[in-house]
């Protein structure tokens, strides 16, 4: 089988580690997890960084840092993961959402505007599978209408828009270390600020409102959302490489666009928009309208081959969770819809080989010819 993801840990991960075991330092106490915070801010050009255990909660502190809740609105991509929008709903405030852009499968700049009203509080940005939104026009609404911005850049480590780094676009903004990212903690995330006041409250939330002069009397609720010093450790080691990986990961994306670029019928990411170079956090594939079977199907051909594929996010407004909620019942948002029935991804994790990839890309031409001699 080649799996759909498979990270690669052979830096200084096991040094580190053993280092956190010989020193007895394995909680969020531990000095990793103050140097991961400090290193990564760095990188990302932000004043704060607050290590959480994973990307979802991240967004929920961030939300929760910002003091948006019942009767306010943050307008958000429907094609994401469900952590954006679950975020939102946990504080009682309500998501309110965008379709895609068919090209770059980002949130659509222009139906942005339409969507806001009183009640707008902020815009959840979202760049997804490796090619970020279009920030300009973003913040210049976010301005003129005084909004705050949650950025969500949880597959988005090494990449810049307009060669400043995601993640340093948001009021605040979030990543994962999930292992098929560009850097994995195991399980992880981190809350990015400028503001001293913002990152405080960030830190308090993720560590159950703790407060001075006295422990165990709090004002607020928050939550143990704490890192790990072992996370933390992972995280420096892996922070060591991601230049490295980010090359990498551009390396096997052209290579498979190389390998597909003449199979009719497909729909490949495009490796430059005006604004960025992809880092393929996924090599995602859209079959277009001339192929009569969708992902599924795709998917299901492919594990024939042993290959291992994952279907591309499904719409928040088609959620059955949501649905229940009353949200989003009677509203449509076609590119999204169809890029999840019409989406898979191929293996992208880093430790995936070039003869993999040769083999995968082999594995598509092959159930796509067979398609054509079908018809
Ligand atoms: C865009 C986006 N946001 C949030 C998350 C959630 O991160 P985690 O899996 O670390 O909770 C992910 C995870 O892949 C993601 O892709």
């Amino acid at each position: 089988m080649i799996p759909v993801n498979q990270p690669l840990l052979n830096g200084r991960e096991k040094e580190l580690l053993i280092e956190c075991i010989e020193s007895g330092w394995i909680s969020s106490e531990g000095p990793f997890v103050k140097e991961l915070e400090k290193k990564f801010a760095e990188r990302v050009n932000r004043k704060h960084g607050i290590a959480v255990c994973n990307g979802s909660v991240a967004l929920d502190v961030a939300i929760a840092a910002l003091r948006i809740g019942k009767n306010d609105e943050i307008i958000m991509p429907t094609f994401t993961i469900i952590s954006c929008a679950a975020a939102i709903v946990r504080t009682g405030a309500t998501p309110v959402l965008v379709d895609s852009d068919p090209d770059t499968w980002n949130m659509s700049i222009e139906q942005l505007k339409s969507k806001i009203t009183s009640k707008t509080k902020a815009i959840m940005v979202v760049h997804v599978y490796g090619l970020p939104v279009d920030m300009d026009p973003i913040s210049k609404i976010a301005e003129q209408y005084n909004l705050k911005i949650i950025e969500d850049a949880a597959e988005m480590h090494g990449q810049t828009y307009k060669g400043k780094p995601c993640g340093s676009f948001g009021d605040l903004s979030t990543f994962s270390f999930y292992p098929n990212k560009h850097m994995t903690t195991g399980e992880g995330g981190m809350v990015l600020a400028d503001d001293d006041y913002l990152a405080e409250r960030c830190r308090s939330l993720r560590n159950l409102c703790f407060k001075p002069p006295r422990r165990f009397v709090h004002d607020e609720i928050g939550w143990n959302y704490r890192m790990s010093n072992l996370q933390a450790a992972l995280g420096v080691a892996q922070l060591e490489r991601l230049d490295e990986f980010v090359a990498r990961k551009r390396l096997m994306g052209k290579r498979y666009t190389e390998m597909l670029a003449d199979i009719p019928g497909l729909q490949l990411p495009l490796q430059y928009t005006e604004y960025a170079e992809n880092i393929y956090w996924v090599y995602g594939i859209v079959l277009k309208d001339s192929i009569l079977f969708d992902a599924e199907e795709a998917m299901k051909r492919l594990s024939n081959y042993k290959i291992g594929t994952r279907p591309f996010f499904w719409p928040m407004h088609e959620q059955p969770v949501f649905n229940n909620m009353d949200l989003f019942s009677n509203e449509t948002y076609p590119v999204s819809e169809k890029i999840a029935r019409r989406g898979f991804y191929v293996p992208s994790g880093l430790a995936l080989t070039e003869s993999q990839i040769n083999k995968v890309a082999e594995a598509i031409r092959e159930i796509m010819l067979n398609e054509v001699l079908h018809d």
